[in-house]
């Protein structure tokens, strides 16, 4: 009763913004509602699917007493991403593209020391030198300020880092990667990011696929060079579209093939990359069986015709290849861009017979929604772009991130708090806050049920409209960002920090 009251009021809250919002010009000059139709540049024709998936390596740690202890060293390196392209440089953490997976369990702390010997070539030209070094950012950790990689606490050339990750958060497929003071996107894209799965002990009776048949998918689009390079440049169309590929890679694999059983995997697809949204689909027609988001399990498997992953979302999902006969071949695509290479994302060939089996259960999870009262603090977060002597840049509330910007909010430590981003652009903007997961309340003035979307950290708000999501913000006080995750976005102001206080 009191939800749906709630909702009710929520509802009409968000029909006051829209007609706010509708009175508001939108800024963007031809305002594009479809950023990915399209990319920023043209690679060499490569040929789908002859290159085999690559499971990126799983690091083992060193214990000390009960932590896990990684070490891992940014560099330049070497891959080889298509049988057709020369090598490209990369960087990587440990010069590898993606960086390896790490496996953590909840409730054992892990220490990852990130060590930088980046090459100094990109800070040619810049005053502000020593800000353009690395920091890591744990995608969806629920971690201490100090250790969530924001950019004032940059790793200098030849220094290092450690990062606690305390793992006290539900199991769940998060990423790691590099969070640069207005170049993220540069740096992400030449390969600096990796997967950090979170398993739960208890999740083990479900009988999900394991081991094996459990494999992580980092989503990414580039622009190649014909000399394997990467290209990656900023200019009036990237600086608004963000920087957009013309070639989807899987674990570093241009549109790989990957041989599998007749049985269940489970796939924890990552979108890393800096601006595409993507729309996945099995060509087969068959529906994908989405199983978990951002923040882990859902509460029930959710079959899914079409899923829409935004870049830094991320979804498990089951696909259960023992209908199939042998022999068959099944095309992961991707339909927000049905031409081209930018179509198929991978192809699944079935090729192993039968194995064990699990079987997939109804309810996954326990869910709650978030105590959202009348007596909530709301707070909406107006985004936009504004053009200056130097090019577009994004905005929040009228402000550009500038580092020592004042947090644009100051939220009380243990406060559930709802939060109204409101889109006055053409573009679409994956809104991602550091250390919560979030429920989604409202799109569009139109209330949602949050358990359909799960637990999240980065969800869009459309084109021309908004989303209003609800979070606890407890564990930590100080300083944390939250931004727009189209990384070009982020990179040219569409972020800014919170501040939790006791
Ligand atoms: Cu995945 Cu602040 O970012
Ligand atoms: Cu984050
Ligand atoms: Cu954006």
């Amino acid at each position: 009763m009191n939800a749906m009251l709630n909702r009710r009021r929520m509802l009409r809250n968000s029909a006051v913004s829209l007609a706010a919002l509708a009175m508001r010009p939108d800024r963007v000059v031809g305002g594009i509602n479809m950023p990915e139709v399209g990319s920023s540049g043209t690679s060499p024709p490569l040929m789908p699917f002859v290159d085999a998936l690559r499971i990126p390596s799983v690091i083992t740690p060193t214990l000390r007493g009960k932590t896990q202890f990684y070490t891992l060293t940014m560099r330049a390196g070497l891959a080889k991403l298509h049988r057709d392209l020369p090598t490209t440089v990369i960087w990587g953490f440990d010069g590898l593209y993606p960086g390896p997976t790490i496996k953590a369990t909840k409730g054992q702390p892990v220490v990852v020391r990130h060590i930088s010997r980046l090459p100094d070539t990109h800070k040619q030209g810049r005053s502000d030198m020593e800000m353009m070094y690395p920091s890591v950012h744990l995608h969806g950790g629920h971690v201490m300020p100090q250790d969530d990689g924001h950019p004032r606490e940059a790793i200098g050339p030849g220094a290092f880092r450690d990062y606690h990750y305390p793992n006290n958060q539900r199991g769940a497929t998060l990423f790691y990667h590099d969070h640069s003071h207005g170049q993220t996107g540069l740096h992400v894209y030449h390969g600096l990011a990796g997967s950090y799965l979170i398993n739960d002990p208890e999740e083990q009776s479900l009988g999900l696929p394991q081991g094996d048949y459990d494999v992580p998918l980092l989503i990414q689009d580039r622009v190649f060079n014909a000399d394997g390079s990467f290209h990656y440049q900023l200019d009036a169309n990237t600086r608004e579209a963000g920087f957009l590929g013309d070639t989807i890679l899987v674990n570093g694999v241009v549109q790989p093939y990957y041989k599998v059983a007749r049985r269940k995997y489970r796939f924890r697809i990552v979108n890393a990359s800096n601006a595409r949204m993507y729309e996945l689909q099995l060509s087969s027609g068959a529906p994908l069986i989405q199983i978990a988001t951002d923040g882990g399990l859902l509460p029930k498997p959710m079959a899914k015709a079409v899923l829409e992953l935004s870049p830094a979302e991320r979804a498990d999902v089951v696909i259960d290849f023992a209908a199939y006969p042998l022999g068959t071949q099944i095309i992961l695509r991707n339909c927000a861009n049905c031409v081209g290479s930018l179509t198929g994302v991978m192809r699944f060939d079935v090729e192993v017979p039968n194995t064990e089996d699990t079987t997939l259960p109804d309810c996954l999870s326990s869910w709650e929604d978030l105590p959202v009262t009348a007596q909530t603090v709301t707070r909406e977060f107006l985004l936009n772009r504004v053009t200056t002597a130097s090019g577009a840049v994004w905005t929040i509330n009228n402000h550009t991130y500038a580092m020592n910007n004042p947090p644009l909010a100051t939220v009380k430590n243990g406060a559930v708090e709802t939060w109204r981003f409101l889109n006055q652009t053409g573009h679409r903007h994956p809104m991602h806050i550091h250390l919560v997961q979030f429920q989604v309340m409202d799109i569009n003035g139109v209330a949602q049920d949050p358990s359909v979307h799960g637990w999240k950290d980065t969800f869009v708000a459309p084109p021309n409209g908004q989303i209003t999501v609800a979070a606890r913000f407890s564990g930590y006080t100080g300083k944390y960002l939250f931004h727009c995750h189209n990384l070009e976005h982020e990179d040219l102001g569409m972020m800014a920090d919170f501040e939790i206080v006791s």
